[in-house]
């Protein structure tokens, strides 16, 4: 039985490049085997760097026999369409987040999935970092007593003007790139059950796709959850859990760098605690437990379950939005 999986890059693209393939690279149970790009030049670049084989393109990089898995960070509006040629290929696949742009396009790629006997999982690194264990443990222990409302933001400021996010072909939008954050996030804490109530999105209408948003979610019983997210913002990466004793915030929630201890606070009254917690690297953790459950043929089924409520949710706060433009 193999130890490792074998990993093909299918683009070298930013997020690859500068946090993924590196984390490959330190993965105990992961190879680096080939990377493909639209250009030969940078693929024999980015496999010298990594040390790995420069594929012929993306088609070349799925028929390689050493490859048992594929990575794809391409433009999200072209996840869907790759990460179904990879399993038709018979390769396991960790796309970039989200895997699709709507929950229609989410359902039969997860059945391929499942009927093929392969891992597809949606890069949602956040997930994988221990911060958001430690901070269910304290949420059971009763430190913030019963959790009244779950607030999150996730903002970044305008990117250049080129960048994949602005084109509505590419599958742009701050809803896609950023609002899948919060959401997913709500959905961790507040569990399957949770519901789109109303949203707003902000219309760029040059661009064709919405640059900033905000969502109201609840839970059957009434437990609320209040998300921002957008393209137009000073950076803020954060959530709250505010419950009837105290409110526990937990900063650079989704981007932690490996080297930076959690930054948890919980405000009680006049008091406030920052409980230590030690750094993590959720980017390795993520390669690592990706290739995991392919070596330990883990159950798919709650990673499914996962995949398709987010898109759902997704649409609905797409679907129920007042559109603004300004
Ligand atoms: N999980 C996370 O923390 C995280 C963070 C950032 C981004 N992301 C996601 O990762 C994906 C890529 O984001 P990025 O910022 O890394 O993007 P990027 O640097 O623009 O890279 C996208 C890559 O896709 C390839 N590509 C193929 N067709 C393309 C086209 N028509 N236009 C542009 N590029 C094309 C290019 O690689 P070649 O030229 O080599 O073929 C390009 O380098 C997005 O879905 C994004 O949401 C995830």
């Amino acid at each position: 039985m193999r130890s490792t999986v074998r990993m093909g890059v299918l683009g070298c693209a930013d997020i690859a490049l500068r946090k993924v393939m590196p984390a490959m690279e330190e993965a105990g149970n992961i190879e680096l085997a080939a990377v493909a790009s639209r250009d030969p030049a940078k693929a024999r670049d980015v496999a010298r760097r990594f040390g790995c084989a420069a594929a012929d393109g993306y088609d070349g990089l799925l028929e390689r026999a050493d490859v048992d898995a594929v990575y794809i960070p391409l433009p999200t509006g072209l996840h869907a369409h790759w990460a179904g040629r990879a399993l038709a290929a018979g390769k396991h696949v960790l796309a970039e987040k989200p895997l699709t742009c709507d929950h229609a396009t989410a359902l039969p790629l997860v059945d391929q999935a499942r009927t093929a006997g392969l891992w597809l999982m949606e890069n949602y690194m956040f997930l994988h970092h221990g911060q958001h264990r430690r901070v269910g443990e304290l949420v059971a222990e009763g430190r913030i007593g019963a959790l009244r409302v779950f607030t999150a933001r996730f903002g970044i400021p305008p990117r250049d003007a080129s960048d994949i996010r602005y084109s509505p072909e590419l599958g742009g939008g701050a809803l896609l790139d950023v609002g899948g954050y919060p959401i997913r996030a709500a959905s961790h804490f507040l569990g399957p059950e949770l519901d789109v109530v109303g949203s707003v999105l902000r219309m760029d209408p040059a661009r064709g796709i919405d640059v900033a948003g905000h969502a109201l979610l609840s839970t059957p019983s009434g437990i609320t959850a209040e998300l921002s997210f957008g393209f137009e913002h000073s950076y803020r990466s954060r959530y709250s859990l505010w419950g009837d004793q105290a409110r526990l915030t937990v900063d650079r929630a989704f981007t932690p760098p490996p080297d930076q201890r959690p930054l948890i606070r919980i405000e009680s009254g006049g008091r406030t605690e920052e409980p230590s917690f030690p750094a993590d690297h959720q980017f390795r953790n993520v390669t690592e437990s990706f290739a995991r459950s392919i070596l330990q043929n883990a159950d798919y089924a709650p990673h499914a379950a996962a995949i398709t409520r987010q898109a759902e949710l997704v649409d609905r706060v797409r679907a129920q939005a007042r559109l603004v433009t300004a």
